[in-house]
């Protein structure tokens, strides 16, 4: 019987922003350990990336809304498809969660208007009006706490990528299943 996939579209976007959202993590974590004058341009890319990953989920999502996954195996237990289709929907709100609260966070950043935000060093972007409009010490408290929603989603996100990938696993190599073949991006 031939394995029931994800569309290649699908298959596409996940792994595209899975890497672009890896890199992104990567960069973030590195940025001090670059020398000085990087740090601005390598902070700069993090904020592109972001903001590609922000537009690569809500196509992630309406392709989803619009393609219905493919079924899970009959193999799986009751508890497995609710933690599954649970941990899925986490993973859709964290992957807005985190572009959203570093866009936030860049949005109260004192001196925005000496850094103009443009994508890839081509685009120019806007930051969230709303925000920038704030007195300085409004827009202050809220650059702290905006970045602390920010790292905190980044560590929820480490957590649930980990039980994700382990739910693959497990269904790939005790459960002997062809789990991974199921997000396939080449042809059958
Ligand atoms: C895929 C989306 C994103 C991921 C996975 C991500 C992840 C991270 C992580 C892990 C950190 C380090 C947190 C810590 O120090 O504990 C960080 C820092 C930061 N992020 Fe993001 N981020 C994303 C999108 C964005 C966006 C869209 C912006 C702004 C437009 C942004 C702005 C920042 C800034 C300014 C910092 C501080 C960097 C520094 O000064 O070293 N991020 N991000």
């Amino acid at each position: 019987m031939p394995i029931a996939r994800y569309t290649r579209v699908a298959a596409v976007l996940h792994w595209l922003v899975a890497a672009l959202i890896v890199v992104n993590v990567t960069l973030a974590l590195t940025a001090d350990s670059f020398p000085e004058s990087w740090g601005r341009p390598v902070v700069d890319l993090h904020k592109s990336i972001g903001l590609t990953v922000l537009g690569l989920v809500l196509l992630r999502l309406l392709w989803r809304l619009s393609h219905p996954p493919p079924r899970l195996p009959a193999s799986h237990g009751r508890l497995e498809r609710t933690g599954a289709h649970a941990a899925h929907i986490v993973l859709y709100g964290l992957m807005f969660l985190l572009p959203i609260s570093g866009w936030l966070h860049d949005s109260a950043f004192k001196d925005a208007a000496a850094h103009p935000l443009r994508l890839f060093w081509i685009v120019p972007w806007f930051r969230i009006g709303a925000i920038e409009r704030l007195d300085p010490a409004t827009k202050e408290r809220l650059h702290t706490q905006f970045f602390a929603l920010h790292a905190w989603s980044a560590y929820a996100l480490y957590g649930l990528v980990a039980l994700h990938i382990l739910g693959a696993l497990k269904h790939q190599f005790i459960d002997r299943e062809p789990e991974i073949q199921r997000m396939r991006l080449g042809s059958p």
